[in-house]
């Protein structure tokens, strides 16, 4: 092969080379454009903030619900978005996090919180911060992963294919985000080419999920897929845990213990590409439904 020289002129792109090199560009998940200059991320591991607690380590090799890629291997986000020592370590934001959610007195407020927070660097590459749609203190919660490219654009929750599922699947059991549910996400920003979130920005958007669970009190909270219910339960495994009532237990607003039961089931975007799960999770649907008549 001919060697390139890469001081020699190159040949101006075509419109169709160019649509063609953005489609790679969004393929390999650069679909957002966060600075002018391309950043290494290997040269910034000497910012590196503290090591976050054990648990509060990088998603690795837990069995996952297999709805997005991986977080990529190399620094954490947190290392690559932290530009300089006035934006606060992991274990700051999560501090942060717990002080201003737990001063959130209604879901408005929270959501105004939420919007308002800074510490969380997905926050940095993504367009709109996505809080959450449907009926406050509804019966029914239900909890998705991270916003998607739709839902990046729109700011609103469940938008896409997978949003458009969902319907459909609380349509089948009298529920709608119009009339008797609300809709959320365990991450409220996009992660940059729809990764995983990693353990460090769910540690940071906990509070504000504790919180909107607090203050939601549902008769049934749903988790759907298994970053919500690691997020929610600190519980991995939602191949084994679908379809089995958990309980969470959570300070209430009078700060009495609040036991919440969760019915964890398979994320939307799973079922887009494994519709034989679909019959599993109308056996959850069916038990959600059952509980919310009860109506406890
Ligand atoms: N997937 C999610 O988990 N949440 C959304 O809001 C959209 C897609």
């Amino acid at each position: 092969m001919p060697e390139t020289d890469s001081d020699a002129p190159q040949p101006a792109l075509t419109h169709d080379g160019a649509a063609a090199l953005l489609r790679w560009y969004v393929e390999m998940g650069c679909d957002v454009a966060i600075g002018n200059a391309p950043v290494n991320a290997y040269e910034l591991t000497a910012k590196l903030p503290p090591r976050p607690p054990a648990d509060t380590k990088p998603a690795g090799a837990q069995e996952r619900e297999p709805t997005r890629p991986a977080a990529p291997a190399g620094p954490p986000t947190s290392a690559v978005l932290r530009p300089d020592a006035n934006t606060p370590t992991a274990d700051e934001a999560v501090v942060l996090a717990t002080t201003i959610a737990a001063q959130a007195n209604s879901i408005d407020a929270l959501e105004t919180t939420v919007m308002a927070f800074d510490g969380c660097p997905l926050k940095r590459g993504a367009r709109k911060t996505v809080f959450g749609v449907g009926v406050q203190s509804a019966p029914l919660l239900v909890l998705g992963e991270a916003p998607g490219q739709d839902e990046d654009r729109t700011g609103v929750p469940f938008v896409g294919k997978a949003g458009h599922l969902l319907d459909r699947m609380l349509s089948a059991i009298g529920r709608s985000r119009e009339e008797n549910a609300y809709i959320s996400n365990a991450i409220y920003w996009r992660p940059p080419g729809n990764r995983a979130p990693n353990d460090m920005e769910m540690a940071i958007c906990r509070p504000f999920v504790e919180r909107l669970i607090t203050l939601s009190k549902p008769t049934v909270l749903v988790v759907t897929g298994g970053t919500a219910l690691k997020a929610v339960l600190g519980k991995t495994g939602i191949m084994k845990t679908r379809g089995k009532w958990q309980t969470l237990t959570i300070p209430g607003p009078d700060g009495q213990p609040l036991e919440i039961p969760v019915m964890p089931t398979f994320h939307p975007a799973y079922l887009l590409r494994n519709p034989e799960a679909k019959r599993l999770v109308w056996q959850d649907l069916q038990m959600i439904r059952a509980r919310l008549d009860q109506g406890k």
